[in-house]
């Protein structure tokens, strides 16, 4: 048996992508609450308002170079119909959480990834009461996990911030929701207790470049700006790890990375050193939070380029002292970067398309121009573990797909096969280089609406949901093929992946 007895299967999911119920429970608006629809081709827009009423969108999102909302104006919620907003009924978990836990029980998970909304506990932000109503909300759902074995695992922070705080400080920019964030993961780690054992601090931290306003609530991002908010999302991590030591032992708090290896396209050492470089963009984040310093390579670019942090006595030693507790990660597929082909067309998928990026001629995509690297999961294992030496969790590895309801049921095959290529890939990981790994969470396992597009037609789930790109239809819970092998993968603990 390669792994552990107590591997942690299962499947993660974030709230404004999949619970809804926005405007139920005394919840406050999120700042994916207010980004619209999109497309393969159309951007999702940011809609807001200026003092003198003028109202209109902006672009912040996932692969658009967009970084600024016009002066003046703060992101809001437009009555106009023209207008659709997907977190607002995503795949309304809010109303079918316990079908929901007794599927993915059925299917064999252990585990299960949620994100708290921090809007739903304080609906600005930095209330000066947590609404109870939020809590009950997630401690019901944590208890029916417990009740039916299964391990649920929270991320803090998945690409939503209370909307105040974009609105007010410019979002993470501001070394204000330091205090605020460790209040929250405080108040989660208070109320949930008994009920949650694994924190997740950011999704995806390191996606801050990519998509400033989604991760971090930046409405104006300039490379100082997303400076600041990566260094306060550090600290913020640093306490609340300091936190969860100090207080709550049994608790164990990750980062989160969005790993995609990036491989070079030819033997030119330039092309190397690209590719180099391309990596250290991602592993610079789990540098500062696994090793808890600032590495210098990071320093020295910030120096070019005339960057500074806005570091307060002792920040740096607190960053030092609590490094997280374990890495978990997301793998999707891999990038390639070449200095030889400056028009070649970019290849796609997570993390967003840097300069020199290429598409790989090995590989095929999904109809969204995603890649598929299962091999890329082994080598980012590796990657991470010669890095670290720490316990590793893969929350994030799925595939989108416009798949088609037949007969009641879906035959996806092609998920299957991206699930049993990349089990596989992890497994020789496991198995024939001897990295410890925690767990693996397949992304979207009750399909949701996407994160680049905002559209429900790119579907990743085993549990099929009956809702189009504008939240029409019954909401109905439906097993996909993928469904039963994923149950018998987990049965056999990884062993049958026929
Ligand atoms: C990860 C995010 O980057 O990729 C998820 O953590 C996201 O929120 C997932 O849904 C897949 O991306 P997308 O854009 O296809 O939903």
């Amino acid at each position: 048996m390669s792994f552990t007895k107590d591997f942690l299967w299962g499947g993660a999911t974030a709230a404004n992508q999949y619970e809804g119920g926005v405007f139920e429970g005394g919840a406050g608006l999120s700042t994916a609450d207010v980004m619209t629809n999109g497309s393969h081709t159309v951007r999702r827009q940011v809609t807001w308002r200026k003092e003198n009423g003028e109202t209109g969108s902006t672009p912040l999102c996932f692969g658009s170079a967009e970084r600024h909302l016009p002066e003046g104006a703060i992101p809001v919620q437009l009555e106009d119909k023209k207008y659709y907003y997907p977190s607002h009924i995503a795949s309304d978990f809010y109303h079918h959480w316990k079908e929901d836990i007794r599927l993915c029980a059925e299917e064999g998970f252990n585990c299960l990834r949620f994100s708290v909304k921090w809007s739903r506990l304080f609906p600005n932000g930095d209330d000066e009461t947590v609404n109870e109503e939020g809590v009950r909300f997630y401690r019901e759902i944590f208890e029916e996990c417990k009740k039916k074995g299964i391990e649920p695992v929270v991320t803090l922070l998945h690409y939503e911030n209370p909307l105040a705080f974009a609105q007010k400080y410019n979002g993470w920019d501001s070394r204000y929701l330091v205090d605020a964030y460790v209040r929250y993961a405080k108040t989660c780690f208070e109320r949930f207790d008994g009920l949650v054992k694994y924190y997740l601090t950011f999704n995806e931290i390191n996606c801050i470049d990519a998509a400033p306003y989604v991760t971090a609530g930046l409405i104006h991002a300039d490379p100082q700006n997303i400076a600041n908010a990566a260094f306060h999302q550090f600290l913020a991590t640093a306490l609340t790890v300091k936190e969860a030591h100090e207080n709550y032992p049994d608790i164990s708090v990750g980062m989160m990375l969005a790993c995609g290896p990036v491989y070079a396209a030819t033997a030119d050492p330039a092309d190397q050193l690209l590719a180099l470089q391309a990596n250290n963009q991602t592993l610079f984040y789990s540098d500062v939070q696994m090793l808890g310093r600032y590495p210098d390579y990071k320093l020295k670019e910030y120096e070019r380029n005339g960057i500074t942090l806005p570091l307060e006595d002792g920040d740096l030693e607190t960053i030092a002292l609590y490094p997280c507790d374990f890495l978990s990660f997301s793998v999707y597929g891999s990038h390639v970067v070449t200095c030889h082909d400056e028009n070649a067309e970019a290849g796609e998928g997570n993390g967003g398309t840097q300069a020199h990026m290429v598409k790989n001629p090995y590989l095929k995509t999904n109809a969204w121009g995603w890649a598929t690297d299962p091999q890329c999961l082994r080598i980012t294992l590796n990657t991470l573990f010669d890095r670290y030496h720490c316990d590793l969790f893969c929350v994030e590895n799925g595939i989108g797909w416009n798949d088609v309801m037949e007969n009641g049921t879906v035959h996806d095959d092609y998920r299957i096969d991206y699930m049993r290529a990349n089990i596989q890939s992890m497994k020789d990981a496991v198995e024939q280089d001897g990295i410890p790994l925690m767990g693996y969470l397949y992304w979207g396992c009750v399909d949701m609406v996407s994160n680049g597009e905002g559209e429900m037609a790119k579907r990743y789930g085993q549990i099929y949901v009956d809702a189009d790109n504008y939240g029409q239809g019954t909401f109905k819970r439906s097993l996909k093929d993928s469904y039963y092998w994923y149950k018998k993968c987990i049965l056999s603990n990884g062993e049958d992946l026929d």
